[in-house]
């Protein structure tokens, strides 16, 4: 079991190890006391780990963003607690981003905090939220407004995981692992343009580009944790993407979604004389092999913009995004949501069914 990185959090540090085995690492790590909280359809494909878990504490949940909505918490937490979980016992995530918000804000609010350990099965989850300490829930129809800060004390990572994820789950894992790439600057938009092929097609630049990821996020948490200035940054293409995410009834996926935010966000930085048309559309070459062959459903403008409203990084009337200088310079600034602008989001996704050519 490698350990390339170890991540300074106000928790103290915890690691990312890359493992060779699921099943070997939850019998040389795991205690008898632990309880599992597991993603019920990741573990149907691997019947190996079900039935190790078959003579262990756990809850399986089938993920969704009801599932992981304080009023769908609560049970759970009533399960633990008419176990006699106490708090010297860990909690165990095995899933994607949706298990792991679960088992991240139960940990941090259950006896005031008790660790949790993390095996992230989905692309998304390895080469981006499991590090990073946040724990976000929903509220009734308010996405991820409940949570806090609340890191595992360890992360497995397994990419034999990776084989049984849909199609547009490694498109969104890649386009979320962009969205770094484009933050961080130039050397790493060109490994961006010259294997993204490969890492879609899940080639042997998937691991470079999750590692790579990992590595650029971990600097910036252990530069600003919680969040409060320049972490900011990695907003780029997020609260565009979380409003076509919340528009489409999360029928786009969140990577996808992020991957025409920033496409968005470009677009508005060159109409402000920003970046030049040009890396617009070198930018675009990139990003657009992340949605090819995909089309967004038909969703509403208005429900669009009452998203982009209710966005909780927004304060007042304008809404807060990050737009960008160039690569490796994104701003943050404000927008006033008036009509000119709303007339531009409107085309902006009215010539939405992108040509692959374009
Ligand atoms: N806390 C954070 O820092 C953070 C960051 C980003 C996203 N998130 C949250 O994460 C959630 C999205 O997470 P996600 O993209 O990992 O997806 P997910 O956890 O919702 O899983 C997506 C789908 O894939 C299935 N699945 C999971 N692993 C599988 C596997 N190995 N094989 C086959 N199917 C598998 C799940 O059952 C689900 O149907 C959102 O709710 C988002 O808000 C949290
Ligand atoms: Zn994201």
């Amino acid at each position: 079991m490698s350990s390339p990185l170890a991540i300074q959090s106000y928790r103290g540090t915890y690691r990312v190890h890359f493992i060779e085995s699921a099943l070997a690492t939850l019998a040389s790590q795991t205690r008898e006391s632990d309880h599992f909280i597991v993603d019920a359809t990741a573990i149907s494909h691997f019947p190996e780990l079900a039935h190790a878990l078959q003579d262990r504490h756990a809850t399986f949940i089938a993920a969704s963003e009801e599932a992981k909505s304080f009023s769908a918490i609560e049970p759970l937490i009533a399960r633990l607690l008419d176990l006699g979980f106490t708090k010297s016992q860990r909690l165990v995530a095995i899933g994607g981003g949706t298990i792991q918000d679960i088992t991240a804000f139960t940990a941090s609010i259950l006896f005031r905090g008790v660790d949790w350990l993390f095996f992230p099965t989905t692309l998304l989850a390895q080469c981006d939220s499991c590090i990073g300490s946040k724990t976000s829930i929903n509220f009734g129809v308010f996405k991820n407004q409940l949570g806090g800060f609340f890191p595992p004390r360890e992360i497995f990572i397994d990419q034999a995981f990776l084989a049984t994820l849909p199609e547009h789950e490694i498109r969104s894992g890649v386009g979320e692992m962009l969205h770094y790439f484009l933050v961080n600057g130039e050397e790493d938009l060109k490994l961006a343009e010259a294997h993204i092929d490969e890492a879609l097609a899940m080639g042997p630049a998937l691991q470079t580009f999750l590692l790579r990821s990992l590595q650029i996020k971990a600097a910036m948490i252990e530069r600003d944790e919680f969040d409060q200035g320049p972490r900011n940054v990695f907003n780029y293409g997020h609260s565009f993407g979380h409003a076509l995410e919340s528009a489409t009834r999360y029928a786009v996926a969140h990577g996808i979604a992020v991957s025409f935010g920033m496409d968005l966000a470009n677009a508005i930085s060159v109409e402000r004389g920003w970046i030049a048309p040009d890396l617009r559309q070198r930018l675009r070459a990139v990003l657009q092999k992340v949605w090819q062959d995909f089309e967004i459903p038909p969703f509403d403008l208005q429900d669009y913009f009452a998203a982009l409203a209710r966005d909780k990084k927004n304060e007042g009337r304008d809404i807060k995004v990050i737009l960008t200088r160039g690569v490796g310079a994104m701003l943050k600034t404000s927008l006033d949501l008036n009509d000119d602008l709303r007339g531009f989001i409107a085309d902006f996704f009215g010539q939405r069914r992108y040509a692959k050519s374009a």
